[in-house]
């Protein structure tokens, strides 16, 4: 279980208004990913990972955004042993970036994951226009086509349109899944499960946090049933009281911290290998918060690497900052470290919340990928925006459509 070193004062009938909200928003699909992922879709993503598996020394991975950064963190902070080598590729625009991705696949067997729930994105699409051809001149069209790999929407999107005409094998991102909510649907569980996470273990731990929020209404149900029972059996037990999870503890912590002026959240690491979650957890909470002209900045650092870079600010610039440790289980130096900091940059009047990984694994991923998604909605929430919109990155997009067609 996930522990923290803090306890705010959580207004519960505020929670339960937040949660009810959250819940029935058009956007909450991935609230239920880990409690019911259909045994069908889990089968047809670990056999399309055998197959990429047996055919590939090399997969390349086409996406951006939310339809890349959660697998990514997953696999480089696990480093399973012995899949393919993951290129990734489609998550800017440099053509420089693309030319190095295309050599590095050189001449070894590949396969191509391409991810885009709206199918549209410019940067996967001008990605897997390059890698199409290459896979096309390597195998011809028919073969090409075998080891093309799509998640996108159910009914729509060029992408959709194209897999549904060329006969791609298919995985489909739920309508109410946003991007960045996505990584435990097809979008991360494919490309991890090829890379060789355990996603069954994943999911479970997920689950674990899911279960903090199970609904009222479920367990009202359960209550009256077991009260039927105790009547019949003339046993009378207390009511038993459900605790804050935790997560809900960290968004209202987050909140209480903005109103006093902390305005940047810095995410820190001792792990390297966490670089990415780190990079995830900035486009959770940047695009479900960053908004209104308001929000809270979050940063990231990678210790003890950024204490010889960002420690000088951070133990005495500007305070307007707070420091989330990611306190993954690590060995005795390290943990060490973990303690300096903590006592350094309190004494420099950081605010430093303190969440503790209980294993570092494919459960204890899953725990957390849940926690911070739960903890983002509720803190956006909280502060009155909505955390499943994304209108400033669609403003961007449009832009450079428009700019596209002039051109
Ligand atoms: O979270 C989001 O919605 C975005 O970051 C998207 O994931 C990102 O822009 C990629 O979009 P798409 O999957 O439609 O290509």
């Amino acid at each position: 279980m996930i522990e923290l070193n803090f306890s705010p004062k959580v207004d519960e009938a505020k929670l339960k208004e937040i949660l009810g909200e959250i819940k029935s928003d058009e956007m909450a699909g991935w609230v239920e990913l880990p409690f019911k992922p259909k045994l069908d879709e889990i089968v047809k993503i670990k056999e399309a990972a055998e197959k990429i598996n047996k055919e590939s020394e090399i997969v390349v991975c086409i996406g951006i955004g939310g339809s890349y950064l959660g697998h990514r963190a997953i696999i480089e902070a696990l480093r399973p042993i012995g899949g393919p080598e993951f290129v990734y590729a489609g998550n800017s625009l440099s053509k420089r970036e693309l030319d190095y991705a295309l050599k590095k696949v050189g001449d070894g067997d590949f396969s191509v994951i391409v991810i885009s729930k709206s199918g549209t994105t410019l940067e996967p699409a001008k990605a897997f226009e390059a890698f199409k051809k290459k896979l096309a001149d390597r195998y011809g069209v028919v073969g090409a086509i075998k080891r093309i790999y799509a998640i996108t929407d159910a009914h729509k999107g060029a992408l959709y349109d194209e897999a549904k005409r060329d006969n791609y094998t298919r995985f489909v991102i739920p309508d109410n899944v946003g991007g960045r909510y996505s990584v435990l649907s097809p979008v991360g569980l494919l490309p991890m499960a090829v890379a060789g996470v355990d996603i069954d273990s994943l999911l479970m731990g997920a689950e674990t946090v899911a279960k903090e929020f199970e609904d009222k209404e479920d367990e009202e149900k359960k209550e009256s049933e077991e009260k039927k029972e105790d009547e019949l059996g003339d046993t009378k037990k207390p009511a038993e009281t459900k605790p804050v999870p935790a997560a809900a503890k960290y968004a209202f912590m987050r909140q209480l911290l903005y109103s006093k002026g902390f305005d940047t959240e810095v995410f820190a690491s001792f792990e390297p290998a966490t670089m990415y979650f780190n990079e995830w957890l900035k486009q959770l909470f940047g695009e479900s918060e960053g908004k209104n002209k308001q929000g809270i900045f979050p940063a990231s650092v990678i210790y003890s690497t950024d204490l010889h870079s960002m420690g000088q600010f951070m133990q005495d610039g500007r305070r307007n900052l707070y420091e989330t440790i990611i306190d993954y289980p690590t060995d005795d130096l390290n943990a060490k470290v973990v303690e300096a900091v903590r006592i350094a940059h309190t004494a420099g009047r950081i605010p430093v919340l303190n969440i503790k990984v209980p294993t570092y694994d494919a459960k204890g991923f899953g725990e957390l990928i849940y926690f911070f998604e739960m903890a983002c909605a509720i803190s956006a929430k909280i502060a009155g925006v909505n955390p499943f919109d994304q209108p400033g990155v669609e403003e961007y997009k449009n832009e450079l459509h428009k700019l596209m067609e002039k051109k």
